[in-house]
């Protein structure tokens, strides 16, 4: 279960009480849905309440999707009109999307996302799927979590995404420990991936299996991981706010052309804990 607040109008964005509960929701579990009682297309609960965050809870701000567009990124399927200079975004496609953690290639990656539902898919697709972190690394041997913990693995930034020449790629391991040792955050998006060792190479493998097995599983039964936040759990009006190190998301297929979310991204900060030494 998604745990959920309420925002019934937009002085909340700056009420001590609700701007707590939405950062210890977030420390606690890593993921929030928020349902604003208002209308609200220029978004401004999540900019108010992203300030507010920083003032009092220790957020940093967003940092800025490109030099166009700031805080906020709208992503919506679009074949014509790119919000970077003519090159399109893979969250600008229609295509499904599958499981990875936001900007795997930046050092740091931000540690919160957020979405707010502008129009959901009327059609039937497009839905945000999540997986926990902690639940999928016990699925896998010992020997696999180990390796993914080491700095074994090239991530290439995406060419769209490169902010300065000669930051193409960084190395770095996909799974981490929080601050009490345990491999709960993960940096992971396959296709920019290269394994710099054999272990490396089977451990991703091994990954790469225990993911295609919860989704499989999830369509027939109760997977231990995953969630599936259709329409019905996030419909038009509700923000989803998400911890990128400790939830890997997905999406299938968008069958609505006018499919219509705004992502905001933030609090950049260090992947902290390396458990493995040599
Ligand atoms: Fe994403």
């Amino acid at each position: 279960m998604v745990p959920r607040l309420e925002a019934p109008d937009l002085s909340y964005a700056q009420e001590p009480g609700h701007v707590r509960s939405v950062a210890e929701t977030l420390g606690q579990r890593g993921i929030l849905k928020v349902s604003l009682g208002f209308a609200d297309p220029q978004s401004r609960y999540l900019e108010r309440l992203l300030r507010s965050l920083h003032q009092h809870h220790g957020h940093q701000l967003p940092i800025s999707h490109s030099a166009t567009r700031g805080w906020f990124w709208d992503v919506v399927p679009s074949s014509t009109s790119f919000q970077t200079a003519n090159c399109q975004a893979r969250s600008e496609t229609m295509e499904d999307f599958p499981w990875h953690t936001d900007c795997s290639y930046e050092d740091p990656p931000p540690r919160y996302f957020a979405l707010q539902v502008l129009r959901p898919d009327r059609c039937g697709g497009g839905t945000l799927s999540v997986m926990n972190v902690e639940r999928l690394s016990e699925l896998l041997s010992p020997e696999a979590r180990a390796a993914l913990a080491r700095p074994e693995f090239l991530v290439r930034t995406p060419p769209e995404f490169v902010k300065r020449p000669g930051q193409e790629d960084i190395v770095a391991s996909i799974l981490l420990a929080d601050g009490e040792g345990r491999l709960t955050r993960m940096r992971f998006r396959e296709d920019l991936l290269t394994p710099l060792s054999e272990r490396a190479a089977a451990a991703l493998g091994e990954l790469r299996q225990a993911l295609q097995q919860q989704g499989a599983e999830a369509r027939g039964s109760h997977s231990m991981a995953r969630l599936d936040l259709t329409p019905e759990v996030l419909p038009e009006g509700s923000i989803i706010m998400i911890d990128n190190r400790r939830w890997l998301h997905a999406r299938n297929h968008v069958r609505d052309p006018k499919r219509h979310l705004r992502r905001v991204r933030w609090d950049a900060v260090p992947l902290t804990g390396l458990a493995i030494k040599e």
